[in-house]
């Protein structure tokens, strides 16, 4: 009897031994694999904060999850990563504002030429309850919205010498998958050409097209400024990010997991928006010494003849952003932007 009881006791601890030890070895031999794909250099904002996503998730995480970052659209160009998304092929990704405008119309208010006055009024915005509700504004299409992070603000280069929008009359630029950008290439006199942002540089080296717009620091990381003559400071908009997840594969994640990931990214953010200004600041520095294009600052009478060109864009997108989202947004870049104009009634 003595015996059977031992042999019995034995088994058990050998069973609840493997199994603990068989468990907590498949775990680490088997960490969830999380594709994080992006489409700039790695010597960029969202490029250092990725890796920086990297670092603090698998340190939050020890053995349960390793992240994988890929860079310079490596894995996904920016004409193919939401759907790539939704496939869960793979699992983060931090597009620009300007992309997500078949997802939902609301975010189009970030796209606003001229909406925040500096990344400070775009940011204090993000952190708004409205700014915040956007995060979840793509729920029923499968994306949720974890964090915004900052590149910078952009400004306008092209291969001839200009300071108005008259001088780019008739000038093809490059612009991101957005309405609004086209609408405003077009109240400028211009036309936009929708392009991923892989294909730029060799677009703007060939003369497919004569210009584009960005932040200092993507135009330096793809060498624009090699093959542009004239940066102007227009300051027309922000270029900030939405990191954003596939709701079912996050939703799915183990507690656990989901919370070391949200933290790993809140931090990862923070240190995104410590470093974009400085980055941008850099770049911009870098072009100037380069020789290569001139960086030209706006005179104030300049810079109001690129104000009063946009107003048709805010009457043609105030109905799908809504009034009182543009109102919210504009707040935090007192004294007032641009107001929407009606247009002219035809008679
Ligand atoms: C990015 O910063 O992610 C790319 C922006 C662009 O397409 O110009």
């Amino acid at each position: 009897m003595f015996k059977k009881i031992t042999n019995l006791l034995t088994a058990i601890s050998f069973f609840a031994v493997t199994t603990l030890f068989g468990f907590s070895a498949s775990a680490q031999q088997t960490p969830i694999v999380i594709k994080l794909s992006h489409v700039v250099a790695e010597n960029t904002p969202k490029g250092l904060a990725s890796l920086k996503f990297k670092e603090l998730a698998e340190k939050k995480l020890p053995g349960k999850v390793q992240v994988q970052v890929f860079p310079n659209s490596q894995l996904f160009g920016d004409a193919k990563e939401l759907e790539a998304l939704l496939l869960n092929d793979v699992q983060i990704i931090n597009p620009s504002l300007s992309k997500f405008d078949r997802y939902t119309k609301k975010i189009q208010v970030f796209d606003l030429p001229f909406l925040f006055k500096d990344s400070k009024a775009a940011n204090a915005f993000q952190n708004s309850a409205e700014g915040k509700a956007l995060l979840k504004s793509m729920e029923d299409k499968g994306l949720i919205g974890l964090e915004y992070w900052a590149n910078g603000m952009r400004h306008f280069s092209t291969n001839k010498d200009f300071r108005v929008p008259a001088d780019i009359k008739g000038l093809k630029f490059r612009i991101q998958a957005s309405d609004v950008y086209e609408s405003l290439m077009k109240a400028f006199g211009a036309n936009g050409q929708k392009m991923a942002f892989a294909e730029v540089y060799q677009a703007l080296q060939t003369g497919v097209v004569d210009g584009q717009e960005n932040t200092f620091s993507n135009m330096y990381s793809q060498k624009f400024h090699e093959v542009q003559k004239t940066i102007v400071e227009t300051n027309h908009g922000i270029l900030d990010y939405m990191v954003v997840v596939n709701a079912k594969w996050w939703n799915g994640l183990p507690a656990d997991v989901r919370k070391g990931l949200a933290e790993a990214m809140k931090e990862a953010t923070i240190y995104n928006n410590k470093i974009s200004q400085e980055k941008n600041d850099e770049a911009k520095k870098a072009i100037m010494d380069s020789g290569k294009a001139k960086v030209v600052k706006l005179t104030d009478a300049q810079l109001a003849e690129w104000k009063k060109a946009v107003a048709p864009v805010y009457a043609q997108f105030e109905k799908d952003i809504g009034a009182d989202l543009i109102k919210a947004a504009q707040k935090y870049s007192q004294p007032a932007q641009p107001k929407a104009e009606k247009p002219a009634t035809k008679k």
